[in-house]
């Protein structure tokens, strides 16, 4: 599992506070919607080292952190701050309707059998519950940025090149010695499948970075990387 063969080089790029992506664009919006649906029992789905369950730690009675990487779940235990469960989303070991809020912080990319997982993230949900979602764009993954999307025009300036875009495909993502498959799959792949679970999309955006002034500014706010998006089970 490529996974597990990255989560030393991951737990390192992670370091204490998160990379780039995390602290200076997904952490303040994503912290913010978790804390306005207020849960009592919250649910992320592939947490890695747990960091972000660590700083929900005092907004949530219950924080459950669920990951398949045996050394990234190791390493969340170790460390503490919620509860860390072994298993896949695919197969989520725990009962129908048990959750008030599910996030999926950067991991639904990585996911395979994703019908699978979201058919299992509407199951615990209970009505009126929340998945909140931070994922790549999919005009980033389809330009594969981290493997190298980057060409370089005649004027020696750079850009992304967006190919195959409407066909879901695998990518092979490689920084900072991790190495691992993800999915592209696009932005209407993953609104006609949670439309179709009966979700209803009740927040949207695409972060910009919350640093003015830092160098990384110009090209994360140029195109983002990312985006967020809230969706509810309807109440009975
Ligand atoms: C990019 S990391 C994100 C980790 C964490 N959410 C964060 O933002 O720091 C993706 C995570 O998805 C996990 N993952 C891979 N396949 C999975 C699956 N089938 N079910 C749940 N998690 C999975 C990996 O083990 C990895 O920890």
């Amino acid at each position: 599992m490529d996974w597990e063969k990255s989560a030393a080089a991951w737990i390192e790029a992670q370091g204490e506070h998160g990379d780039f992506s995390r602290r200076r664009v997904l952490d303040a919006p994503m912290i913010e919607r978790v804390r306005a649906c207020r849960p009592r029992r919250l649910l992320d789905l592939g947490c890695g080292e747990g960091r972000f369950c660590r700083l929900l730690d005092s907004m949530v009675a219950e924080c459950v952190g669920l990951d398949p990487t045996p050394s990234l779940i190791a390493r969340a235990r170790d460390l503490g701050g919620a509860h860390f469960v072994e298993g896949r989303a695919e197969n989520l070991p725990f009962e129908s309707a048990s959750f008030d809020v599910v996030v999926s912080y950067l991991s639904l990319l990585d996911i395979e059998k994703i019908d699978a997982a979201l058919d299992e993230v509407r199951r615990v949900l209970h009505p009126g519950g929340h998945f909140l979602i931070a994922n790549l764009t999919g005009f980033a993954t389809a330009a594969d940025i981290k493997g190298g999307g980057w060409s370089v025009r005649a004027d020696g300036s750079r850009e992304i090149v967006v190919q195959r875009y409407l066909e879901p495909h695998a990518i092979l993502s490689e920084w900072k010695g991790i190495s691992v498959t993800n999915w592209h799959r696009p932005l209407s792949f993953y609104m006609r499948a949670l439309l179709d679970r009966g979700f209803q999309l009740c927040h949207f955006d695409e972060p910009a970075v919350v640093n003015p002034g830092h160098p990384k500014e110009a090209a994360y706010n140029n195109a983002p990387y990312q985006q967020i998006m809230e969706w509810q089970v309807p109440s009975l």
